[in-house]
């Protein structure tokens, strides 16, 4: 179910005092099975526009589609795109509800018709897929650590099985621990359950492990675009537009530039702890 936005602009409060242009003639596509990093500073129109994925805003202009249709023209459903384009927000425990977790995650799928008699198994579903424990099901979610809540509201949206699936800044807010299990449970989703991720951030450290293809924003406009190789060798500019490189990255950056026969090209720790033994071993 391939996405593409075509030259697609937005306007907060298009006309009033307070107009606010958040999008620019964007142009993106999406393929299956995919998995997208869209980087960028704050403000830099990272939710504006994936809030478009899944129809929840509409263009000021330009058109969105899915599996080639145009998701606003006449006799598309917005629901049924949004049961195969999942979004968490960010910050989604803020949005929990219900009195117990199982509540909480069968919104999503009783809302779209799933009989009752089903509802039990895609909570359990998703509940095993989050890592959470079965037994946490008639708890108060209000009960529950931050990460845990976190895993609640990842469950809810995982409940719809969407085949693609937007997270908006998953791992905000978490501690080390809850950032590596989001991320974990992210790559998974991925790479065992085939489904096409869409991964918000403004941390390069987080995207540049998983994502195969980095999108990067500055001020509505799509600015670079390209695996992290080809990326991060634009240091410079993303440093000037508020972002930067893998710490590690840049490590090996900076010996590269001291004249040490380094290859620059890697961005997690593992590859760049290989290069640095390698250069070791010729010294
Ligand atoms: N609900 C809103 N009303 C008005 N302006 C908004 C609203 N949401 C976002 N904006 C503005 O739109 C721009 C892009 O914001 P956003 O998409 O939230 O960026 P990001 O997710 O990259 O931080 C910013 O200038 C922001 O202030
Ligand atoms: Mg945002």
């Amino acid at each position: 179910m391939p996405i593409r936005v075509e030259n697609l602009s937005y306007t907060y409060n298009a006309g009033q005092p307070m107009e606010q242009e958040a999008l620019r003639n964007v142009t993106l596509t999406i393929e299956d099975g995919e998995f997208v990093g869209l980087i960028g500073h704050t403000g830099s129109g990272k939710s504006t526009l994936v809030q478009h994925f899944n129809g929840l805003l509409k263009p000021t202009s330009g058109k969105i589609y899915i599996d080639g249709v145009d998701i606003f023209s006449k006799g598309v459903s917005l629901r049924s795109i949004r049961q195969k384009v999942g979004m968490v927000f960010q910050y989604p425990e803020y949005q929990l509800f219900g009195e117990t977790v199982f509540e909480d995650v069968a919104f999503g799928p009783k809302n779209m018709g799933v009989p009752d008699a089903e509802l039990n198994d895609r909570v359990d579903q998703a509940l095993a897929l989050v890592g959470l424990d079965l037994s946490l099901k008639e708890r108060s979610p209000f009960e529950l650590s931050g990460g845990q809540k976190r895993k609640v509201a990842i469950a809810g949206v995982l409940a719809m099985q969407p085949q693609t699936l937007i997270l908006d800044e998953p791992t905000a807010g978490l501690d080390p621990k809850g950032r590596d299990e989001v991320l974990s449970l992210v790559a998974h989703l991925h790479q065992r359950e085939h489904k096409t991720i869409i991964l918000v951030s403004h941390s390069m450290e987080d995207v540049a492990r998983l994502a195969q293809r980095l999108v990067v924003m500055a001020h509505g406009e799509i600015v670079l675009e390209g695996t992290p190789e080809v990326v991060f060798r634009q240091a410079e500019y993303l440093e000037a537009i508020g972002l930067g490189v893998p710490q590690v990255t840049r490590l090996l950056q900076v010996l590269k530039k001291q004249g040490f026969a380094v290859d620059p090209d890697h961005y997690t720790i593992e590859a760049v702890e290989e290069e640095i033994v390698k250069l070791l071993e010729t010294m």
